[in-house]
């Protein structure tokens, strides 16, 4: 049997009267990608806040390859492998679609500023395979011919491709290896980030 990545047993969030998601329990095997449907309102996005560390479980558990990481800060969860896109596209518009995707984890570089500054070779070489990984990502998300396209320019389906790539940069996710396959981005619904208040 394949390993179960995430696991969420019994996910249950209550706001005052509200209950959203009730008693939610799924989880996901290595090489899977499913989708998540439900009515507006059903808890979701609620249910990707919960997993992210941005809400925590009033009852139920989740656990990401066996361990649970409920009460987990959300770098820690996001270092373990779990990233995520919003509803709301979240691209930097002047940035081509290659710039977007590794946004945000120069922090993980091990040079300096001075290395940086004065573009020492180690620089160069995390630049280079910082790069590598950006393109094999697109590549993967079928994305890689608009590299070099603001992202401003790219069509509203297009502008998923990069954030999924960006997300998978981040966590340092084995995307390409571990779906086997190519991803259709945006499929939570036709509707999926269409409503601005969505996250
Ligand atoms: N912080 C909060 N405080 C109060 N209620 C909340 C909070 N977060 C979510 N909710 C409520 O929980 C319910 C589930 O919302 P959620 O956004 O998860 O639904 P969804 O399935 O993603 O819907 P949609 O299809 O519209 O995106 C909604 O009724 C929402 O108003
Ligand atoms: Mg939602």
């Amino acid at each position: 049997m394949s390993e179960r990545i995430p696991e969420i047993d019994n996910l249950t969030l209550r706001f005052g009267g509200l209950t959203a998601p009730d008693d939610v329990s799924l989880h996901i095997n290595e090489g899977e990608i499913p989708g998540l449907i439900g009515p507006n309102g059903a808890g979701k996005t609620t249910c990707f806040n919960a997993v992210t560390g941005v809400y925590r479980p009033t009852s139920g558990d989740i656990k990401f390859r066996g361990s649970s990481i409920v009460g987990m800060k959300k770098h820690q969860i996001t270092q373990n492998g779990i990233a995520r896109t919003f509803q709301n596209i979240r691209l930097f518009p002047t940035m081509t679609a290659l710039e977007n995707v590794p946004v945000g984890t120069d922090a993980r570089h091990r040079t300096g500023m001075l290395t940086a500054l004065f573009r020492l070779p180690r620089h160069r070489r995390e630049e280079q395979e910082g790069h590598d990984r950006a393109m094999e990502l697109l590549r993967f998300m079928g994305i890689h011919r608009k590299a070099d396209e603001l992202a401003a320019n790219l069509s509203y389906g297009d502008q998923r491709r990069p954030e999924i790539a960006r997300d998978g940069h981040g966590a340092q996710a084995d995307l390409p290896r571990r779906a086997g396959g190519r991803v259709q981005p945006g499929r939570e619904g036709p509707a999926h980030g269409a409503h601005p208040q969505g996250a």
